[in-house]
């Protein structure tokens, strides 16, 4: 049976949801997925165990974060051997053009940075979790979004992710691993 790992580096919980999904459709494939946080990685793993690698991270602040920065930089060599596939989540991947431009360009930025090129990179829109945001983070974010014009309304979280396309990079990593 073949074997996916997906490691996320979430900081709201929207990427960790987003890799769960993903491994779903993978066992639909009749494949094993493990889905791992990248700050809770178990001393011993072998990627070379895995027959498919997803790296998931979140953008903050223009940034993917920084545990998802060393762990690629410092597998880079493996990943690149591996058929691997990286996602962005960001919520300038649910916006205009420009944004979304934007989106691309803080992806490149990452890969660029870290020195792995992997056949599959896709931005994927994320969510906007009020009410799992602390009062300070709450009231910036919804400074933000008002400036940008998006949603304030923080009575409730809003989800933007296109679970369509999270169905399709899962069946693009699953037809290069076949490949
Ligand atoms: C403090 C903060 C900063 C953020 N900065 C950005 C940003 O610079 N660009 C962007 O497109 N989205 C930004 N976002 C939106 C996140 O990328 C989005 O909420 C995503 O779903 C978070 O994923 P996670 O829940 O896995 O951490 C920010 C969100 C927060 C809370």
């Amino acid at each position: 049976m073949p074997k996916a790992l997906l490691i996320y580096g979430s900081v709201e919980g929207q990427t960790h949801k987003i890799e769960d999904v993903m491994a779903g459709h993978f066992r639909q494939h009749g494949w094993e997925a493990d889905v791992l946080d990248v700050r809770k990685l178990p001393p011993g793993l072998a990627l070379e165990d895995y027959d498919g690698v997803v790296v998931g991270a979140p953008i903050h602040a223009g940034r993917h974060p920084e545990p998802i920065h060393r762990f690629v930089t410092a597998h880079r060599e493996a990943l690149a051997e591996r058929r691997a596939a990286f996602f962005s989540v960001s919520l300038s991947a649910a916006g205009d053009e420009s944004e979304q431009a934007d989106a691309q360009r803080c992806l490149d930025d990452f890969l660029q940075d870290t020195g792995w090129h992997p056949p599959i990179a896709r931005t994927i829109a994320g969510a906007l979790r009020y009410r799992e945001y602390n009062l300070f983070k709450r009231y910036l974010m919804r400074k933000l979004m008002e400036q940008g014009g998006h949603e304030t309304d923080t009575s409730r979280n809003h989800e933007y992710t296109d679970w369509q396309q999270v169905h399709d990079f899962v069946e693009a990593v699953v037809a290069l691993a076949q490949r």
